[in-house]
């Protein structure tokens, strides 16, 4: 038994009273998770301690709180690990999840936020004409692609996380947009390039990520919602074509060109070619990419006063020494007829593939 601080953020909106901090010491063995703390805390001190959970096995997705001011699933978090990353003297600091207003305690609004977005996707399969006799068969290969996105437990823990979300509320968010990747990418949906079409074209969709990895990091169940919603933005630019009014797709063009050309990052070149649809000519003769190139202006004016941005980088910029080398490589993998995803989630091998080792190693 080990003795633990748990620092908990209170607030109750019938007291009318701002949220406070308030610490409880609890005698647990180290091996036991911040959950079981809580509901110590709970049991043994003050019965008001409000904190929505379950299973306690990190399956329904229901205690997700902020612990030492990461987002975790409470009962997936063992004290022990939880006092190691305290930065307040040992005290393991627990709040609510962000991105998301708190109804009590550690209790916050799913609702409000969570899954008014997952209902924004249409979570639902979307198939068209007669329904088969008996079951649909899809191939195996087509249910791995979404078996890493159906493995989410809607625990909002990557909400939470989300530091775009925290800029714009309005942002889809990870958990969403990975629900939505689990349709667009089961052949059994008619509406594939409708569902893309509608997140690249809204302002606050699959385009507002910015790829901070928070989301990666903190899913308790490795769905990686970030992989997801570049695997959406690929479909939609390089399978489907979809030419967003939020410049998606030629500012991923844009990036291509730019190494493919110079090697590494012109960033002077990068505005003005993502407003074009990822061509510089474009962004001068077209009125609405003009339009936004000079509404940017205010930003290229600040990266000139901070030395970010000289006129001597806006005109010059270095090919790599060896660019051929970037050009081989960009041929061979555009010469390929079929993109190669690779699912890095499903791993081990199969039984007939162990099979197939044993012979090769025996001959
Ligand atoms: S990678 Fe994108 S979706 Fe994930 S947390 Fe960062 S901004 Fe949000
Ligand atoms: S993607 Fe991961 S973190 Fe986000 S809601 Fe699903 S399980 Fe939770
Ligand atoms: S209580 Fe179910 S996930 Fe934590």
């Amino acid at each position: 038994m080990a003795d633990f601080t748990l620092k908990l953020r209170r607030y109750d909106p019938d007291s009318g009273e701002a949220a406070y901090w308030q610490d409880f010491d609890v005698d647990m063995p180290p091996e036991r998770s911040v959950l079981d703390g809580i509901l110590k805390a709970r049991a043994d001190e003050d019965g008001s301690i409000a904190i929505r959970c379950s299973c306690r096995a990190a399956i329904c997705g229901s205690c997700g709180v902020r612990v030492n001011g990461q987002s975790v699933l409470a009962c997936n978090t063992k004290l022990s690990d939880a006092v190691r990353g305290s930065k307040q003297d040992g005290a393991i600091v627990v709040e609510p999840m962000g991105n998301m207003p708190v109804i009590k305690d550690l209790i916050v609004d799913m609702d409000a936020v969570h899954w008014k977005k997952v209902h924004r996707v249409v979570p639902w399969l979307l198939p068209e004409g007669e329904p088969p006799e008996r079951e649909y068969i899809v191939d195996a290969e087509a249910m791995i692609d979404v078996t890493q996105s159906m493995a989410c437990i809607q625990c909002g823990v990557c909400v939470s996380a989300c530091l775009s979300m925290e800029v714009d509320p309005e942002f889809i968010g990870p958990a969403a947009l990975a629900k939505a990747y689990r349709f667009v990418g089961d052949p059994r949906d008619a509406h594939t390039e409708e569902r893309l079409n509608d997140l690249a074209e809204d302002e606050h969709g699959m385009y507002d990520c910015t790829h901070c990895f928070a989301c990666i990091e903190v899913c308790p169940k490795d769905v990686a919602p970030m992989n997801q919603i570049m695997r959406l933005r690929r479909l939609a630019t390089a399978d489907y074509g979809i030419k967003d009014s939020n410049n998606g797709y030629g500012h991923e063009k844009a990036f291509v060109d730019i190494i493919r050309r110079w090697g590494t990052l012109h960033e002077a070149q990068l505005l003005p070619r993502s407003f074009g649809q990822g061509s510089l000519v474009q962004s001068q003769v077209q009125p609405a990419a003009l339009k936004q190139l000079i509404d940017s202006a205010p930003t290229a004016a600040r990266g000139l006063k901070s030395g970010k941005v000289s006129p001597w980088k806006v005109l010059f910029h270095k090919k790599l020494a060896d660019q051929d080398q970037v050009r081989r490589i960009y041929d061979e993998i555009e010469g390929k007829d079929d993109r190669l995803e690779l699912n890095l989630y499903i791993v081990g091998e199969s039984e007939d593939d162990e099979g197939e080792d044993e012979e090769e190693g025996t001959e």
